[in-house]
């Protein structure tokens, strides 16, 4: 397979020379240009995996080569600056223009090859971290669909998921999580449902309270969603929170495998605000509980079927949110 294209700048002919060899003789494919218009010119032909370039040289120098790529070739291909005494502030002020790298000049192959190879390894990554989020999101309006599918059956739990994933997201911030995680607990407090595309029709509709055994197999619904997600590359902890939504906090109390914190937080979580959510809603056989009624009810079950900091948060933030 062939390596990654990268393209040389520099007016020193000697240094040309050494660093092209330097990166073929570990298989890299070199172009070189003795000059930033000569190099941005090649840059505009396309198919480079990375840039390094000197800063001082003749006509262009290489700080405005670097503004020149970022505003009009790409905001993302890697570039590395070669500089030397008396160039190390430009080399500093190229960072704000997003450069990955420094070679100081002179340097060793070692040091020359070292520093190619990590930018082009981390950049690498940033591209399959890219992809994997693009696929992500890709599923997530797929099953987001899907849910809303499941939810349009039944017109008293339409929109539930998403006032669901509100209360969700704000109670993780509220727990210090960061932006990352609270982001796959939305996510999952999003889908959270979507097994419930298992579950018979005379279960899911029916308009009544569930006998014991319409409940067991209803209760499915978890495992069946994260079996689900399960498949689907990026959504691993998304299927793992899904899984467990309904897992009781106090093992005491139920028969699943995981108790307490190991818990995933996200489930415990959503466990809490799926629950407000379903009380505070009309449904065909009861009325709404107020939100006070419906505080009451989570801090009864508290310890045994939730999390007492999930409790705890979500009660700062419905104050936050002027609702108790
Ligand atoms: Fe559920």
């Amino acid at each position: 397979m062939p390596k990654e294209n990268i393209l040389i700048i520099d007016d020193e002919g000697v240094i040309l020379d050494t660093s092209s060899e330097i990166l073929r003789r570990v298989d890299y494919r070199v172009t070189t240009a003795c000059n930033a218009e000569e190099g941005y010119a090649a840059l505009k032909a396309g198919g480079f995996d990375l840039v390094i370039t000197d800063i001082r040289m003749p006509g262009m120098d290489g700080l405005s080569l670097i503004k020149k790529i970022r505003h009009e070739i790409s905001t993302d291909i890697p570039i590395i600056v070669i500089t030397g005494h008396g160039t190390v502030d430009t080399a500093i002020e190229s960072m704000k223009h997003g450069t990955q790298g420094f070679i100081m000049k002179p340097f060793t192959p070692q040091e020359f090859r070292g520093t190619v190879n990590d930018v082009i390894t981390k950049s690498g990554i940033m591209k399959e971290n890219i992809r994997l989020k693009a696929v992500e999101s890709s599923y997530i309006s797929i099953i987001a669909t899907l849910a809303s599918t499941i939810e349009a059956r039944d017109p008293y739990t339409a929109g539930h998921a998403f006032r669901m994933a509100e209360y969700s997201k704000g109670i993780a911030v509220q727990m210090g999580a960061s932006d990352e995680e609270s982001g796959t607990i939305y996510r999952a407090a999003v889908l959270h449902d979507i097994g419930k595309i298992g579950i018979p029709d005379h279960i899911l509709l029916k308009k009544g309270p569930l006998t014991q055994d319409e409940i067991q197999i209803m209760n499915e619904h978890a495992e069946i969603g994260g079996k689900i997600l399960d498949n689907m590359k990026g959504l691993e902890k998304v299927a793992d929170i899904v899984r467990h939504h309904h897992t009781y906090f106090n093992i005491k109390h139920h028969t699943h495998k995981v108790n307490g914190r190991d818990i995933p937080l996200g489930a415990r979580i959503i466990a809490a605000a799926d629950a407000f959510e379903a009380m505070t809603s009309l449904r065909p056989y009861r009325k709404a509980k107020s939100v006070s009624e419906a505080v009451e009810e989570l801090k009864r079950m508290t310890g045994t079927q939730f999390d007492p900091d999930v409790v705890n948060a979500f009660i700062e933030v419905l104050k936050d949110r002027g609702m108790v």
